[in-house]
């Protein structure tokens, strides 16, 4: 296993460049299943996940072709609809190609993702929209078996709580289906908009997207796609988070601005200086030079999108150990997403936990100290990256496997914007 060092207190300035969004690019390699044909995906990130999203793929047949970032996927012949626990276990987003091969073949077959290390996550809401349009789901040793006799038929589906991948799930299964399927209180995180736009490009007929009721009307066939990914927003985020924590200044470049609404508005708050282009989000102090400056700390409450997002809790709270004063971070889309706290405890925060909320008694900009620290969960991961960036002296980040899997090459990345970052054997 390998293990991240850092020598901290190092402030990080120029350019870095974001990839495609991992949130997105897994829903549209499982949308390829729709249609049998060579399909052309751009700008697809290379992670460990979209390398285990391509091994699922495999598994049933499926044939791919990578050149840089072009990821080509033969779906013409498949040789099972089973989507076995060995591949689930690691990529809870594997329960995606449910939707697309019940709507392609009429019938799936997929393991129960199980518990992970932020919450129970149950696939509740994705097995009663299928079921309500008429597939039959059992569930049986440790499988969800789904099949159905000739089409789905379309239906209005409502959500308890927008859930991302079930929106995707269902969009996935109702374009194929017989007649018009409402899917209401239906997410609406960009990746989702991506998804659509590479649907519609393959002969789908889809109404709303990008709000919370979308309608689409089913199609007899669909087409290959050729469709390009999002840039990563919490890859984004994570890196304006990053400049921002170590005292520097940069820009964030390749990337959609306009899909962190709320990230942007809590990083004006803090006092940071935010300028957006189309493409492009600059960060950094009004006063660069200043010694005194502060971080305020400022509130946030994870929400679905336009909400400020869950993925970027961890990152954010790196930021306000560092504030000047107490804030309160309220984690409302998980139960068991504070699993950073205990490690950036090591370094010099204070943190309190209380259920969903986090007291956080921000020590000012030199209050964290490097140490050994052990990454839990992706972004539990990223908040002590930044942590550990803006820390005096040395961290060490052990099991970093689990930033690999949605970070492309973040040791380059860092290193360009001046970091003293590297990778060990443990
Ligand atoms: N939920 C249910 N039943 C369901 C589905 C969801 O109760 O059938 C609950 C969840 O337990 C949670 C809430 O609904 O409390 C929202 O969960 P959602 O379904 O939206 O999460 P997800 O689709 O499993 C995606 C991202 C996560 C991200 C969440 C929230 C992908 C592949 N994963 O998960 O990304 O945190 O949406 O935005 O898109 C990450 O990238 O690090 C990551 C965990």
């Amino acid at each position: 296993m390998e293990k991240l060092i850092i020598e901290g207190g190092r402030p990080l300035y120029g350019e870095v460049r974001i990839s495609g969004a991992k949130n997105a690019a897994l829903p549209l390699m499982a949308a390829t299943l729709l249609a049998p044909g060579k399909h052309i995906l751009r700008n697809m990130p290379d992670l460990r996940d979209t390398r285990t999203f391509v091994r699922l793929m495999e598994n049933l047949g499926v044939k791919s072709e990578r050149t840089g970032d072009v990821l080509l996927l033969d779906t013409t012949n498949l040789l099972h609809t089973e989507a076995p626990y060995e591949l689930v276990k690691t990529m809870r987003a594997s329960v995606l190609v449910l939707g697309p091969l019940l709507a392609r073949f009429g019938k799936a077959k997929v393991s129960l993702p199980g518990g992970c290390a932020i919450g129970a996550r149950p696939i509740n809401f994705h097995i009663m929209g299928l079921e309500r349009l008429g597939v039959t789901c059992k569930l049986e040793g440790g499988y969800v078996d789904a099949s159905i006799d000739g089409p789905m038929l379309g239906n209005v589906i409502y959500f308890d709580i927008p859930s991302v991948t079930g929106t995707e799930n269902l969009l996935m299964a109702a374009v194929l289906a017989e007649g018009t399927t409402v899917l209401k209180n239906a997410a609406r995180e960009p990746e989702i908009g991506n998804l659509v736009d590479m649907l519609t490009g393959m002969g789908a007929r889809i109404e709303g997207k990008d709000t919370d009721k979308l309608t689409i009307h089913g199609v007899s066939r669909l087409i290959p796609a050729d469709c390009s990914i999002i840039p990563d927003r919490i890859e984004t985020g994570t890196y304006l988070i990053a400049i921002a924590a170590s005292g520097g200044a940069g820009t964030v470049t390749n990337c959609n601005p306009s899909h962190l609404p709320s990230l942007l508005e809590k990083l004006r708050g803090v006092g940071l200086k935010i300028t957006e282009t189309e493409t492009t989000v600059s960060v950094g102090w009004f006063d660069q030079e200043d010694k005194q400056r502060v971080i305020e700390s400022v509130d946030i409450k994870t929400m679905p999108y336009p909400g400020y997002p869950t993925d970027l809790q961890a990152q954010f709270m790196a930021l306000m150990a560092l504030s000047s004063d107490t804030c309160v971070v309220n984690e409302t889309i998980f139960e068991n997403r504070f699993m950073h706290v205990a490690e950036l405890h090591r370094m010099g925060a204070k943190i309190r936990i209380d259920g969903h909320f986090a007291v956080v008694t921000g020590q000012g900009l030199d209050g964290l100290n490097g140490a050994p620290v052990m990454a839990t969960d992706l972004r539990a991961s990223s908040s002590l990256v930044i942590a550990g960036l803006a820390a005096s002296g040395r961290s060490e980040i052990s099991r970093i496997y689990h930033l690999e899997r949605g970070y492309e090459n973040l040791v380059d990345k860092l290193t360009r914007l001046g970091a003293k970052v590297w990778k060990e054997q443990e």
